[in-house]
């Protein structure tokens, strides 16, 4: 969500006479776009804030921002770093962004911008993308959920979904510069709503447009996942046979302490529903270890379920604690620190033996996967990705294919992150405007 919110700012600043570039000491002006889910996340800006204290040292009129969740949570209430800031501006705000530099640039006084909205969707802006296979949309904006470990709501506001009209004309330009796949973003997709139409309905037209060759999406939330939108997945071979379902906890207590509005028995027999309609269905999911006041049972519990499911891979997060959030105010972080250390390590060690069983599974059989590029590692190889969303590597001297092309790949080895294949004789189908992306 905040790789396209980048994409977002950077259109808005260029149809405002900005340039981009991509060398920090040229720059007049610099955001840091910001995310708040993690402490870990704003340890990471703080980073990059003493990075950029240095450029502001060498040219005093260098205009700094930062953009997003961050600085909507803390409102100016950073722990260092913050008088070399000029701009403060939250997630509905980035258009008012080039009026902001002006105004520092005047005036040299600091300009904040938190407000939140309930209609700002952007669908009037194009986002400025990086060539590529794959393009992000937000289908909607803000969540609704409060899930109490859950900073979101506060940062990004109350939920709204885009007109499929507006998603559909996006994606049809994208597919014109060459991208082969969209990914629908969302926090709950499966409460998009527009006009109408309900995200089952948006996912098919948009698997309608020319050119576009997968479909997917992230993430919907398991209280509400209709079987119209497992059939509308099961019809449509463009939708990739991948759910992310966040499954948070094993624990009945502490998913009611979360306000997940489920059980682990109903996250069971939703996993099996799916299984059942999307033959062959990669899962996979979202886990919290450390969440107030659990106990060496309760995750047992989270470890019984995650074994019993067998996820195609996980990520595995430690209980963070965000300000303003509902957890915040009332359940204390009490789960000591090396508690939690010592059951992440178990999950990762769970999840690394199950994508490894995953992965070998799939070995002697032949997927489609959409070529992505080439291997950061070595120019002698390119990697792509099945549908379940695995990363295959295969010998580039094998095949004269390009980026954004369909291959069929026969897989003959596994490790717990990666398949190795060889492509069988036909391409599926070759891109047109292959040398515009060829790395990616
Ligand atoms: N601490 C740890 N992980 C969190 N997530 C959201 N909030 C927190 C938090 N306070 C995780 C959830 C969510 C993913 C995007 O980030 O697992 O699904
Ligand atoms: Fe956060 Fe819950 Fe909304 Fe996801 S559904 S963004 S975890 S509040």
């Amino acid at each position: 969500m905040n790789a396209y919110d980048s994409e977002l700012v950077k259109s808005i600043l260029c149809k405002n006479n900005f340039e981009i570039t991509a060398v920090a000491d040229e720059a007049e002006v610099v955001f840091l776009n910001t995310c708040a889910i993690r402490e870990n996340a704003h340890s990471k800006i703080y980073g990059r804030l003493g990075e950029i204290k240095h450029l502001k040292r060498k040219n005093k009129r260098l205009v700094v921002g930062l953009l997003g969740c961050m600085a909507q949570n803390l409102r100016g209430g950073l722990k260092q770093n913050e008088n070399m800031i000029d701009i403060f501006a939250g997630p509905d705000s980035y258009k008012r962004l080039p009026a902001m530099i002006d105004s520092v640039l005047e005036t040299g006084s600091k300009e904040y911008d938190f407000s939140l909205s309930e209609f700002e969707d952007y669908s009037d802006v194009y986002p400025k993308r990086l060539p590529g296979v794959n393009a992000w949309i937000a289908v909607m904006r803000g969540c609704d959920n409060f899930c109490t470990f859950c900073v979101v709501p506060y940062t990004r506001g109350r939920e709204r979904s885009r007109t499929v009209e507006s998603v559909v004309s996006e994606t049809e330009k994208l597919a014109q510069e060459g991208f082969r796949q969209v990914t629908l973003l969302g926090q709950n997709v499966n409460s998009y709503r527009s006009n109408g139409s309900d995200f089952a309905d948006l996912m098919r037209v948009v698997t309608e447009v020319d050119g576009i060759e997968r479909v997917r999406f992230t993430s919907p939330h398991p209280k509400d996942f209709p079987d119209k939108f497992l059939q509308v997945m099961v019809e449509n071979p463009k939708i990739c046979n991948h759910v992310h379902l966040p499954l948070q906890a094993g624990s009945d207590r502490i998913l009611a302490k979360m306000a997940r509005t489920y059980t682990r028995d109903d996250f069971i027999e939703l996993v099996d529903r799916i299984r059942d309609i999307v033959p062959g269905v990669a899962l996979t999911t979202d886990i919290i270890i450390g969440f107030p006041t659990e106990t060496d049972r309760d995750f047992e519990e989270t470890y019984e379920v995650m074994d019993g499911i067998g996820f195609e891979s996980s990520y595995i997060f430690k209980y963070s604690e965000r300000q303003n959030t509902i957890a915040f105010k009332k359940h204390p972080d009490d789960v000591p620190e090396e508690v939690k250390t010592e059951r992440i390590v178990r999950l990762f060690e769970l999840q690394k033996r199950k994508s490894l069983a995953a992965n070998q599974r799939e070995v002697g059989s032949t997927l489609e996967v959409l070529v992505e590029g080439r291997s950061k590692k070595t120019d002698k190889e390119w990697i792509g990705r099945t549908e379940g969303n695995k990363i295959v590597v295969f010998e580039k001297a094998l095949t004269a294919c390009r980026a954004g092309d369909l291959l069929r790949l026969q897989i003959n080895a596994a490790t717990a992150n990666t398949l190795f294949g060889e492509p069988i004789a036909t391409h599926l189908k070759l891109t047109e405007k292959a040398d515009e992306f060829s790395s990616c």
